[in-house]
């Protein structure tokens, strides 16, 4: 049993002045912050389950992690959505071994019990062999007793009480909002995941989703290598990095974007098709609404869940210096084949496994864990902006393209949250 930390430990983790704000280097090491992160962030909010795309039938489902909880999100026969602790309610065993399929229930591999899609118990081997006392009616799979969606995003929370999933999204559903606008009235579907993982802490991946202070540094040589490709996305993202046009945002809830002050769009699309697709946006939204939709925009709904226009990354925390990334590329119903094969490339070389983005990312995570590990520096800073954003009345804070807003608005959620319960 790690010990728990108190509260004053807690909340001078994280030190906002005037001219600074820091964030204690202990705050990404050890088990001890690590474990208290599972139950005051990850068990009390509300943590993305999966899209419902992938869930679309009766008897689909997903196996996915909230913290580091297992757990499976399923369709009902009835065709209700259903998560359960991953866990046969027998001796434990994990129930479900595949990351998504169709099945009529759930059978343990361990002594073959079953279970019903929505979690209740229908089989056990041998029954006749169990008291006629015995009560099967409390050994349905252990239900995540809060589950809501939004805009195609399934989220579940293990906090009977947590408020309402609009509340919480707060400032990032407008964000969601313009994301759904890209498939132009259509739906999203999401594609087989990508999986990578580094050996540091979950926030720095978290701290980076909108962190355009750095793709001008760490990813300049992967621009360069494609940048002779004309009119490729990279070479422009760069332009954008380096002139820093764009904006940062941070939000009360926790919430952040980062968004470039201009359209940026793939190459490799027939231009009759963009140009379709374009005129489809216009349509519906508008000259100015459709270049709301096509400028690029990356964010993080805290704690874990990050949105690309073509990607959805979830971060999942292993241990304290352990993280795995589930990288879902996007489609999107019915569109034109080169919009949503152009879509997979962009997932699959910038953010995927073998991504020319996510490669150089990880390897300044992991120098970054080993780092804190020597214990020899107390803080880092995240101050970039600070006293100069914009702040608007109700409590979204806008800076820069490279300006440390969404980590600063990060953080001071993490630290109410780890400070509330303690
Ligand atoms: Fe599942 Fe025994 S642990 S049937
Ligand atoms: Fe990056």
């Amino acid at each position: 049993m790690n010990a728990r930390l108190d509260h004053s430990t807690l909340t001078s983790m994280v030190d906002e002045q005037p001219h600074e704000f820091r964030v204690a280097t202990a705050a990404y090491r050890g088990p001890e912050v690590f474990a208290q992160e599972m139950e005051q962030v990850f068990y009390k909010t509300w943590i993305y389950l999966c899209h419902e795309s992938e869930i679309a039938n009766p008897g689909d489902f997903r196996s996915t992690q909230i913290g580091t909880r297992p757990v499976i999100v399923a369709k009902s026969r009835e065709g209700n959505v259903h998560a359960f602790l991953n866990a046969c309610t027998h001796r434990g065993a994990t129930i479900c071994r595949e990351e998504k399929g169709n099945t009529r229930a759930f059978v343990c591999p361990y002594h073959g019990w079953s279970f019903r899609t929505s979690g209740e118990l229908i089989g056990i081997p041998d029954e006749a062999r169990y008291h006629e006392n015995f009560d099967k009616s409390d050994k349905n799979l252990k239900p995540v007793p809060r589950i809501a969606s939004y805009g195609g995003l399934v989220f579940g929370s293990f906090n009977p009480d947590v408020e309402d999933l609009e509340i919480f999204l707060g400032g990032a559903k407008q964000h969601i909002d313009i994301w759904l606008r890209r498939t132009a009235g259509s739906s999203y579907k999401v594609a087989t995941s990508h999986k990578y993982g580094y050996e540091g802490n979950w926030k720095f991946q978290s701290e980076n989703v909108y962190d355009g202070y750095h793709p001008g540094f760490v990813h300049r040589s992967a621009f360069n290598t494609v940048r002779k490709f004309e009119g490729s996305f990279e070479n422009r993202a760069l332009d954008v990095a380096v002139r820093q046009q764009g904006y940062t945002r941070g939000y009360p809830e926790g919430h952040g974007t980062l968004e470039a002050g201009a359209p940026l769009e793939s190459g490799g699309i027939d231009p009759a098709v963009r140009q379709a697709y374009t005129d489809k946006l216009t349509a519906l939204y508008g000259a100015d609404g459709a270049a709301e939709v096509l400028t690029n925009r990356q964010f993080l709904i805290f704690p874990n869940l990050v949105i690309f226009d073509f990607n959805i990354r979830v971060i999942q925390p292993i241990a304290h210096d352990c993280t795995e990334v589930y990288s879902y590329p996007l489609l999107i119903e019915g569109a034109h084949d080169d919009i949503n094969s152009n879509r997979m490339l962009d997932a699959q070389t910038r953010v995927g496994t073998a991504g020319i983005l996510s490669a150089d990312d990880i390897d300044v995570f992991a120098g970054g864990q080993n780092a804190l590990k020597t214990e020899v520096f107390e803080w880092i800073t995240l101050s970039r902006g600070l006293g100069k954003e914009e702040v608007k009345p109700d409590g979204e804070r806008v800076g820069v393209y490279s300006d440390e807003a969404p980590q600063r608005a990060f953080w001071r959620k993490w630290c109410a949250l780890m400070a509330a319960a303690s």
